[in-house]
């Protein structure tokens, strides 16, 4: 691993992944591609550690030969994939680009992959299947939905997405296999559960909720607010991203989750418990009065769970936050970043987004 192309790294977790790289290996050239849609900052890519080693570049993952000349300039030998549209409500009310980015991106990224790496017949004869690695960031959310009683999700899981996001995930992760079985592109792939953490756009859950606390507005919560999740704290994300690029088998997927499954309402009841702590003087106190009930998210999936066996047996990577201390973190970062929230909402619409998902739920 030498000279990476990071895509998507100006978004949550890969702006988390390049600071994390370029601390841990600071002989590794990096260079971000990132279009900068409305979920991407330069902001979040201030104060990196060895900027020196960090080439940021705006630019559009289907942009064909864009990426082609990143591969032949850089001589990229790894791709941590990234990009792509995320967030399920947006998928629902305009699944275009989600299809654009998520599949034809992926498709394309692969392409160059292929062009770059591989002879017509396979692997060329300067590379070996240890010198080149196309890493595909993924989601629990391919595998569909689980019953309270189910066994958490693993890398046996049968695919049954169940929004256009999910779809869309779902189908890059099977380019992603494709170009591994049919052509010998060395690959892995991590099916991650949900993220929280510094610099998450404030249009997720937990960034939502602790900025709308702060204002003392309603925090909306979709259905009975029973659905569960498996929180992992970004940190512990890009330590098992790292460790699978090390460690992990081409051709392999490693399911990777928190361990801390909770409904939505326990974990914003938490979070508002940790803001009563952390602002004694607010005028909104118990933030836990502002929790509002809205109408659900159409075909919302009850619950996700991730099963990390296989990666703690193989590779020896297990979380280390609990979900106590990575939402103590997380509330504190945003405490300590009302410039950073101010400045990214300030950059897009975001007000439009809020009419736009909740105006008809019932408003925040
Ligand atoms: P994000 O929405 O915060 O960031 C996505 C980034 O991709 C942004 O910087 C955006 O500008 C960039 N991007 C979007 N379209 C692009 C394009 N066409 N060309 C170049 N750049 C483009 O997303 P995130 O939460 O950081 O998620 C990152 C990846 O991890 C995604 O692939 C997502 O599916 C996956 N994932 C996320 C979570 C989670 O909880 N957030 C969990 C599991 C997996
Ligand atoms: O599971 C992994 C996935 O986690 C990732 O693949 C996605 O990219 C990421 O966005 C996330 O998807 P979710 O839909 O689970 O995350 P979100 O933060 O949008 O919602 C978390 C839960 O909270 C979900 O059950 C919906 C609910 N919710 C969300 C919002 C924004 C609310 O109740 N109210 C809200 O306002």
């Amino acid at each position: 691993m030498r000279n990476v192309l990071i895509t998507g790294g100006a978004g949550f977790i890969g702006a988390n992944f390049v600071r994390y790289l370029l601390q841990a290996e600071p002989g590794v050239q990096v260079i971000n591609l990132d279009m900068l849609t409305y979920a991407g900052s330069r902001e979040n890519l201030m104060d990196l550690p060895n900027p020196g080693n960090h080439q940021f570049v705006q630019g559009n993952i289907c942009d064909r030969s864009l990426v082609e000349r990143l591969f032949e300039v850089f001589q990229i030998d790894t791709v941590v994939h990234f990009a792509a549209e995320s967030h399920v409500d947006r998928s629902i009310i305009d699944p275009e680009p989600f299809i654009e980015t998520n599949v034809r991106g992926t498709f394309v990224l692969l392409e160059a992959a292929r062009k770059a790496w591989l002879s017509r017949a396979g692997l060329a004869n300067s590379q070996s299947e240890q010198a080149v690695r196309f890493h595909h960031v993924s989601t629990d959310e391919v595998f569909g939905m689980l019953e309270p009683g189910d066994p958490p999700f693993s890398e046996i899981s049968p695919y049954a997405p169940n929004s256009p996001y999910a779809a869309t995930k779902a189908a890059s992760d099977h380019l992603v296999r494709v170009y591994g079985h049919t052509y010998g592109l060395p690959y892995t792939i991590t099916n991650c559960s949900n993220n929280y953490g510094p610099y998450q756009f404030p249009e997720k859950l937990i960034p939502l909720m602790i900025s709308t606390a702060l204002e003392g507005r309603p925090l909306p919560m979709y259905g009975d607010g029973q659905q569960v999740r498996d929180w992992l704290f970004v940190e512990d994300h890009c330590q098992a991203i790292w460790t699978v690029l090390h460690k992990g088998d081409p051709g392999n997927t490693y399911t990777v989750g928190g361990g801390n499954q909770l409904p939505n309402l326990e974990v914003v009841r938490t979070l508002c418990e940790i803001l009563d702590e952390c602002r004694p003087e607010s005028p909104y106190l118990p933030h836990e009065q502002l929790i509002t009930f809205v109408a659900d998210r159409p075909g919302h999936d009850r619950r996700y769970a991730m099963d990390s066996t296989y990666i703690d047996r193989e590779l020896g990577w297990k979380p280390e936050h609990t979900l106590a201390s990575g939402l103590l973190k997380t509330v504190e970062w945003y405490l300590e970043h009302p410039e950073w929230v101010d400045t990214i909402r300030r950059g897009v619409d975001y007000q439009g987004w809020l009419a736009m998902n909740y105006g008809e739920r019932g408003g925040i």
